[in-house]
């Protein structure tokens, strides 16, 4: 199926009142996720369009290579938004279901110290903080993030997506490292564990398809 342009989406986040997260910061957020969509589509507009038989492929600078990286943090930016802004306005709490079941196996102290790595991952990490499941083995890994394009790898389904540029929350804790912490802190006070469920499922289920077919192991 041929690429068409991407859309912003709605979430249901924007008509509650989320616990700490205010209102302001989440309309200032979806108008940068406003700006990924709109350089995605310019970026992969180009990349269709270019004239491949005249254009300079230069590994130093050449448009191909400018475009084709930044395609990559504007797209990347439109996906992790979408996960972010779509587990928000949850009821927040411990998590439960498949993630927590699967999680509790992945730290020798269970999901109690994952909660501690997840917090202590959102100190470290400069932009996102991504729990991934992974396609070829079936983990669940923190990824520290320090942009949206860099570090998560190859084959890892984003399950649970934590925005720690301050843009997320700089108005409300302020921009400092306990700032952060009471964020994230609100993070999870506000986030959907049903939608990280879901997220998990469609992993698993795409785990289980490809391992059928033969494609991972
Ligand atoms: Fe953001």
């Amino acid at each position: 199926m041929p690429w068409d342009e991407i859309v912003a989406r709605k979430f249901p986040a924007f008509d509650k009142e989320l616990d700490g997260i205010s209102r302001q910061t989440m309309e200032d957020h979806y108008k940068l996720y406003e700006g990924y969509v709109k350089k995605t589509n310019e970026c992969r507009g180009r990349l269709r369009d270019f004239d491949y038989a005249e254009i300079e492929g230069n590994q130093v600078f050449s448009d191909l290579r400018s475009v084709s990286v930044d395609y990559t943090f504007a797209l990347l930016g439109f996906k992790n938004h979408d996960l972010y802004f779509g587990h928000l306005g949850g009821e927040g709490g411990d998590p439960n279901g498949r993630f927590a079941e699967l999680m509790d196996t992945e730290f020798p102290g269970g999901l109690d110290v994952w909660q501690q790595a997840v917090r202590k991952a959102t100190s470290a990490a400069r932009g996102w903080v991504m729990v991934g499941y992974d396609l070829n083995d079936g983990s669940l890994f923190n990824y520290i993030m320090d942009t949206q394009n860099l570090w998560a790898v190859y084959n890892m389904v984003p399950v649970l997506a934590i925005d720690v540029y301050e843009h997320a929350y700089a108005r409300d804790f302020g921009a400092t490292p306990d700032g952060r912490k009471q964020y994230v802190d609100a993070f999870f006070r506000n986030v959907d564990w049903d939608h990280v469920n879901r997220q998990v499922a469609q992993a698993e289920a795409a785990r289980a398809g490809a391992t059928q077919s033969g494609a991972v192991e």
